[in-house]
């Protein structure tokens, strides 16, 4: 019997209907279908219109999609576990808003804050508790509202960003299926890069931070791009040879999707053509902490049992990090 594993034994997922095309932001800022394509990859996004509706509301429909396909009570779920930068409050944590919408009335949780790498850092939180025994059910939820923290006036971030959210549900595993290795990373000192200044007890909301634009967030492009390449490549490249796998062995890179430029870079250091890499920034942009798992649900069908998964991230903080996941299910199961 291998040692106990936390095996992702389902997913589920959930995207608001409105669409923000390319040709929609042509009319909004000035840039050009072109320009958003060749320097990013994205065409479209989704975006949660109704005012009423935030981030927890699209965590729970992902979660209760993934309970409703699995059959599974929610009072079995033990802890769930919410990575967003884009809380409903700053408290309660949004993963309390969530377990009490879905029935998970058994569950304690908390939310994890760690932007584009924020599923990445919740996976690895969770699957802590599956492998010491302490729990048999964790749900693991990355999801974002980036409509909400977006400035539509702001070319060069609106562009990128869109809503979403997706989810995994961990168990123990011991054959040998699950999370079985990671690697995690922050920087503080590069903050400023990458950032929501106002709302925190650094620049609380007042009239100077309405008028500062620091509700929003901020994005120094090429900074980031600079690093965002050589961490995630780094990162997935480390975790590869720690483990003595080569590109042969992996089925699909799973990257976070911030710009085709960056998942290209990190494909290619890691000897893995572009058919082997999950992607789907094309259709819903930058979807920060719900980027992977929403590849994962998306290629849910696609996957076999014993597929190897590298997933892999970067975003604010600075944080990133990469995950080997050995997949527990054949997809068509379902
Ligand atoms: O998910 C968390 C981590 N985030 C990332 O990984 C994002 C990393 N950064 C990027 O993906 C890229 O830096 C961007 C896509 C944000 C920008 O691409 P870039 O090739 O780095 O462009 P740039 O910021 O260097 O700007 C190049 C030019 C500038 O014009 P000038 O100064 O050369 O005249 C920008 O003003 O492109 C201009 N520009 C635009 N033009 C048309 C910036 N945004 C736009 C736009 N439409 N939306």
């Amino acid at each position: 019997m291998e040692q106990r594993r936390a095996a992702i034994t389902a997913v589920g997922h959930y995207l608001p209907e409105d669409r923000l095309t390319n040709a929609d932001l042509e009319k909004m800022v000035d840039t050009s279908d072109e320009w958003i394509r060749t320097r990013t990859g994205i065409s479209e996004r989704r975006i949660l219109k109704d005012p009423e509706k935030a981030t927890s509301y699209m965590a729970a429909n992902a979660a209760k999609e993934l309970l409703e396909k699995r059959n599974l009570d929610p009072a079995e779920i033990d802890l769930v576990i919410v990575a967003t930068v884009t809380p409903d409050m700053f408290f309660p944590a949004t993963a309390c808003l969530v377990a009490a919408e879905i029935g998970a009335v058994n569950a304690w949780g908390y939310d994890i804050s760690a932007a584009c790498s924020g599923f990445l850092f919740a996976l690895s939180t969770g699957a802590r508790f599956i492998e010491s025994g302490k729990h048999k059910k964790v749900l693991v939820i990355g999801a974002d509202k980036m409509s909400s923290i977006v400035d539509y006036t702001d070319r060069t971030t609106c562009v990128l960003f869109g809503d979403g959210a997706a989810c995994a549900l961990l168990e123990p595993d011991t054959d040998g299926y699950g999370v079985m290795d990671s690697i995690e990373h922050t920087d503080g000192s590069q903050w400023s890069f990458l950032c929501m200044l106002g709302g925190g007890s650094l620049n609380p909301p007042s009239p100077v931070t309405i008028e500062k634009k620091w509700h929003f967030l901020h994005q120094e492009g090429a900074p980031v791009f600079k690093a965002a390449v050589k961490g995630m490549a780094d990162v997935a490249a480390d975790l590869v040879e720690k483990n003595g796998l080569s590109g042969d062995d992996i089925r699909f890179l799973v990257p976070h999707q911030a710009n085709l430029r960056i998942i290209d870079a990190t494909a290619r250091r890691m000897g893995i053509t572009m058919e082997k890499v999950m992607l789907n920034i094309e259709r819903y942009g930058n979807t920060t902490a719900a980027t992977i798992p929403l590849c994962l649900s998306d290629w849910e069908p696609q996957l076999r049992k014993g597929d190897n998964l590298v997933l892999a991230a970067f975003g604010g903080g600075f944080t990133w990090g990469a995950s080997w996941v050995k997949w527990a299910y054949d997809g068509s199961s379902d």
